[in-house]
């Protein structure tokens, strides 16, 4: 059973990772995992950078407690939302990626790829993600250089 959170986790998808965080939905809907989704709701084309930033915000904000965001490689989105201060955001086609991002870099995003993890393993990175706790220690003291980083180059 994937961990629960009393805060919501933040959906976000372009059109290349729309099917996929709908079945996300459904997975989370079955677990009884309360999200929100800050898009895309239709399978237009849009900008992932965008949906990136707004889904994100709800992170950096408190609003939610981790996002998923999926593009049609999951690489881009990766790489707008590690722009963001505060954001660690790994790309996983992988469980083993997708529980240790977690317990070694505490990572607070998941980003998928749609063209890349069918319905079926893209829940169950986003099961491995959610299920793993970060260990702290050591790692803790290296995501604190991670953020030393980001605060200073
Ligand atoms: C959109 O065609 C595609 O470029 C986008 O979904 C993503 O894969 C970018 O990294």
């Amino acid at each position: 059973m994937a961990q629960t959170t009393s805060l919501p986790l933040a959906l976000g998808a372009d059109h290349g990772g729309y099917e996929l965080k709908e079945a996300i939905k459904a997975h989370l809907d079955e677990l009884g995992i309360p999200y929100q989704d800050f898009g895309t709701h239709t399978p237009e084309r849009c900008d992932y950078p965008d949906i990136a930033q707004v889904t994100c915000q709800a992170v950096l904000d408190g609003r939610c407690r981790y996002a998923i965001l999926c593009c049609g490689t999951g690489v881009g989105m990766s790489i707008a939302a590690n722009k963001l201060h505060g954001i660690r955001a790994c790309c996983c086609s992988d469980a083993f990626s997708a529980e240790y991002t977690r317990r070694h870099n505490d990572a607070n995003v998941l980003c998928l790829g749609g063209r890349v993890v069918g319905p079926g393993l893209g829940c169950t990175l986003v099961d491995a993600f959610l299920n793993a706790t970060f260990e702290g220690g050591r790692h803790q003291e290296r995501v604190d250089k991670i953020t030393a980083l980001e605060n200073h180059g």
